[in-house]
């Protein structure tokens, strides 16, 4: 695991320091101690539309934010001056890019400007000062998730991971996956305790991430989030059932809420809160718990994968649908290690002239894969070398998004987001096939 504790001694960006000097707005970074983080978090849950949260839930952050970078922008004048008017808060966490194969990344939250201050360009500020500080400290990638679509291309992010949200019609769907809690030397299922899940989240979290593109290491608060403790915050509806493997080892977890339908109980909705499985066995067994639950109609879950194999273990396809929609967004600082970081599917090479617009990755990359599929990047003038596939003309927030395989470079040639010939194109379609789809089951 990644010390994540490295962010809080990356200093603030003097460019940005000066752009919001000359607004008269002073940029700085806040400390855990004290009634500024108080405050700092009151405007954090205003910029998204929250209530202004208890103080048993800062002393919560108070903990877990411990060496994060959190960083406010204060307006002098304000009618609070010790209130920031923007928020933005980063740490250090692996995202995974290939098999067992893991970045540092610069994690970026809690973006917010207050909606008194904005449309000035703070969070222009923000965003550029969190990616030169970031590149600055040495950090190969940066990474988000988004509560709109439209805010960060502009600053080089691109969309790697999409994800599905799923609505499983249980009454028509049918099971003819594996029913490994059945038969000889079966596994089983039982209902555990909030504290539990918190446990198995991290665990299996842990031993599976390494196969799950896009997927990111966590931090302690976020099982224990997901299993209902927030402190301040419980939610007692969080439920959850384990899988345990015929030798006693704990393979899966599935946590969820249910919600009663008053007028027809047995159409009651079951909502997946979070669903991780070591292996195909786990993955069967609670997936089938939730599809063959008594008294639902309905099961939903967010952030699951583009190919998670469920529609496949389910006997009427249209039982299942599925609405799309981006979900991880990453940003490459340094072209070499974020390509050098996977493996790829054929040999042979490309070079990669990258536009950004920050000037942080800017310029010509020669990539050559050997037999291996071990890649070599390198730094070169800007021509094709002989015998490499060719050139490839993009933006680094194209090239943020092909990295991880979620989508093929003939599609980026087709929708008119890269240049290149339809061979290179081909090329890379094949050398960047993903394990498996790139994916984020979470919100950070
Ligand atoms: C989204 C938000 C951070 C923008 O802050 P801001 O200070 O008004 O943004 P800026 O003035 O720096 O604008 C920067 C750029 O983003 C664009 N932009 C800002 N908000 C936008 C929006 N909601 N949709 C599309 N574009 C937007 C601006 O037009 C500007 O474009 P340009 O510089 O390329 O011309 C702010 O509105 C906010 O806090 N919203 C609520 C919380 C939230 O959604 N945060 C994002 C979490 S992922």
């Amino acid at each position: 695991m990644t010390d994540r504790t490295v962010a809080e001694t990356v200093p603030l960006d003097p460019r940005s320091t000066e752009a919001l000097a000359s607004r008269g707005l002073e940029y700085r970074t806040v400390a855990t101690a004290g009634e500024e983080f108080d405050l700092y978090n009151a405007t954090v849950g205003r910029g998204f539309l929250g209530e202004r949260p208890t103080p048993e839930q800062v002393q919560g952050w108070r903990e877990s934010f411990h060496g994060n970078r959190m960083v406010g922008v204060y307006d002098p004048r304000g009618a609070v001056p010790g209130a920031p008017v923007a928020t933005v808060n980063s740490w250090v966490m692996d995202v995974t890019v290939d098999a067992d194969s893991f970045l540092p990344m610069w994690s970026i939250s809690a973006v917010t400007v207050s909606s008194t201050h904005r449309r000035r360009g703070i969070a222009r500020a923000l965003l550029e000062g969190e990616l030169r500080a970031a590149a600055d400290a040495g950090l190969p990638i940066a990474g988000l998730t988004v509560s709109e679509a439209t805010l960060y291309g502009r600053y080089g992010f691109g969309i790697a991971a999409r994800t599905g949200t799923w609505t499983i019609n249980t009454r028509r769907a049918g099971w003819v996956g594996p029913r490994p809690t059945e038969g000889e030397n079966p596994g089983r299922l039982d209902h555990i305790e909030r504290e539990d899940i918190e446990r198995d989240l991290a665990a299996l979290n842990e031993a599976t991430r390494g196969s799950r593109p896009g997927e990111i290491d966590g931090w302690p608060r976020l099982w224990t989030g997901l299993a209902g403790l927030t402190p301040g915050k419980p939610d007692p509806k969080v439920r959850g059932v384990r899988y345990t493997d015929a030798e006693g080892v704990v393979r899966g977890v599935l946590v969820y809420t249910v919600k009663e339908n008053e007028a027809d109980f047995p159409a009651s909705t079951l909502d997946v809160i979070t669903a991780l499985a070591d292996g195909r066995d786990a993955y069967a067994a609670i997936w089938r718990y939730a599809v063959e639950h008594d008294l639902i109609g309905t099961v939903t879950a967010g952030l699951r994968s583009l190919d998670d194999p469920l529609r496949w273990m389910i006997a009427n396809d249209r039982a299942l649908q599925v609405t799309e929609r981006d979900h991880h967004w990453l940003r490459i600082l340094d072209v070499a290690r974020c390509l050098q970081a996977r493996h790829f599917r054929v040999p042979g090479a490309v070079t990669f002239v990258v536009t950004d617009p920050l000037g942080i990755a800017d310029g010509a990359w020669r990539l050559g894969v050997d037999a291996s599929g071990t890649g070599v990047v390198e730094k070169v003038d800007g021509g094709a070398n002989e015998g490499d596939q060719g050139r490839v003309v993009l933006g680094i927030s194209e090239l943020s998004s092909l990295l991880l395989g979620g989508v093929t470079a003939s599609t980026f040639l087709a929708a008119g987001r890269i240049e290149t010939d339809l061979e290179t194109a081909r090329w890379l379609d094949v050398a960047f096939t993903p394990i498996t789809a790139p994916v984020l089951g979470y919100w950070y």
